[in-house]
């Protein structure tokens, strides 16, 4: 059972007031308490009713109902901004993937939280830091996400840790087994971005700097890591089907026998685990020259700024973000928890004996630009780098690097 919220905050909150203060960062509320609706993209590990039905059985009069948004990162966006722009009071709380903190911060969608009030200390750190926009928490972390590389134990001796061997490898698989070699979310959506980035990142570069004012991407690193999936493509160890896959399609492929290598994110494990037993295991993703780096996923949970009860929303949000609950968002879900704790807990590395792999991939990871547009800047980046995917030729990967750089700086420019 959580602590009630502490009085004096109750009672602000009760009275409308506006609690403020330097390290609250001028955290409000308007208080109301009663049911509220959960709005989070698809359950597609199915976990979450049970551990909703937990919270309604302690407060009858405060229940959750769950609302599933699709599936893409782009779409929940789009119904969340489409829902939050008409101030429809229907979502109490967004789970809100971790790219949308500065835009909807910055509309004033989302209203700022009291740091005081969660255990962020006990949160690992990068994960905190996806939270907090112009100094101030507007969201607490519930999932983190770092990519890994999926593999079968039982076609491969030794997991790659180069591009160049994981090339040589899936080519390799391919030709004898008539598989796929590798794959990941290729599709021209927010999971392609991802991918792209994790491959800069991962020959060394970026794309934009962290806080979201500079685009920092080399042409000739861009070309590098376009060229590393466009020669996948153009020898045929990269399926041309991928070019369709999000995280879910390219779940099944891999778990279907249908891929010898995949980069997903850690909820493919336990289905894949289910399917292939032992013959399934994760690594760190590869990079140009050694392990790479990939991108800091996840989401956290905000309260809207149109919630006529944010505080039983921000009551759920304490509970949904408890120690004990993401214990089971990770035994039952198959997220990665944001509480470091759990990732040394030697009952679930047992269970799960990624989780080393996983905090060293978290904390390596990179998170994307902080930036109110950051959807542009993400749209060009997956358009582009799609566009070279349907025309695989080397010298494609040069001009899109070029271009794609062109226009992320006209974006930066003239917001
Ligand atoms: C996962 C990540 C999220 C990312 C999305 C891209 O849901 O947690 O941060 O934006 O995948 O498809």
């Amino acid at each position: 059972m959580l602590r009630p919220l502490p009085l004096l905050m109750a009672v602000l909150l009760a009275a409308g007031c506006a609690a403020s203060g330097d390290d609250d960062g001028g955290a409000q509320g308007t208080g109301g308490t009663g049911p509220i609706t959960f709005a989070t993209g698809r359950d597609t590990t199915a976990y979450l009713q049970p551990l909703l039905d937990r919270w309604n059985q302690a407060h009858p009069a405060e229940k959750v109902t769950l609302l599933e948004l699709p599936e893409a990162a782009d779409e929940q966006r789009a119904q969340m901004v489409a829902n939050l722009q008409a101030r429809s009071s229907q979502y109490d709380v967004l789970g809100l993937d971790v790219i949308l903190t500065a835009e909807f911060a910055e509309n004033g969608w989302i209203i700022p939280l009291e740091r005081g009030l969660f255990p962020l200390d006990r949160f690992l750190p990068p994960v905190v830091e996806t939270a907090i926009y112009k100094n101030k928490l507007w969201a607490v972390p519930y999932t983190s996400n770092a990519g890994l590389l999926y593999y079968r134990t039982d076609l491969v001796d030794k997991p790659p840790r180069t591009w160049a061997e994981l090339r040589d490898q899936a080519r390799e698989i391919t030709k004898k087994r008539k598989i796929g070699g590798y794959a990941g979310q290729f599709l021209a959506y927010e999971g392609l971005t991802v991918n792209f980035s994790e491959a800069v990142q991962s020959a060394g570069g970026e794309l934009v700097s962290r806080d979201g004012t500079e685009v920092t991407l080399s042409p000739s690193v861009g070309a590098t890591a376009l060229g590393f999936l466009l020669q996948g493509l153009r020898e045929g160890w990269i399926p041309q089907e991928s070019l369709t896959y999000k995280e879910e399609e390219s779940r099944l492929a891999f778990q279907e026998g249908r891929l010898a290598f995949a980069r997903n994110w850690p909820h493919a494990y336990g289905p894949a685990k289910a399917e292939l037993g032992d013959k399934v295991a994760v690594t760190r993703l590869p990079g140009l020259n050694g392990p790479g780096s990939s991108t800091l996923g996840g989401a956290n949970l905000a309260v809207s700024a149109f919630s006529k009860h944010q505080q039983t929303a921000q009551e759920f949000i304490r509970y949904f973000t408890s120690l004990e609950n993401e214990r089971r968002v990770l035994t039952e879900g198959s997220f990665p928890p944001v509480w470091t704790e759990l990732y040394d807990d030697p009952e679930l590395v047992e269970r799960f004996p990624y989780l080393p792999v996983l905090k060293e991939s978290i904390l390596a990871a990179r998170a994307r630009p902080v930036n109110a547009n950051y959807n542009q800047l993400s749209l060009v980046i997956a358009s582009s780098v799609a566009k070279a995917l349907g025309n695989p030729t080397p010298e494609s990967a040069a001009d899109v690097a070029v271009s794609m750089k062109s226009e992320l700086e006209e974006i930066i420019r003239t917001q």
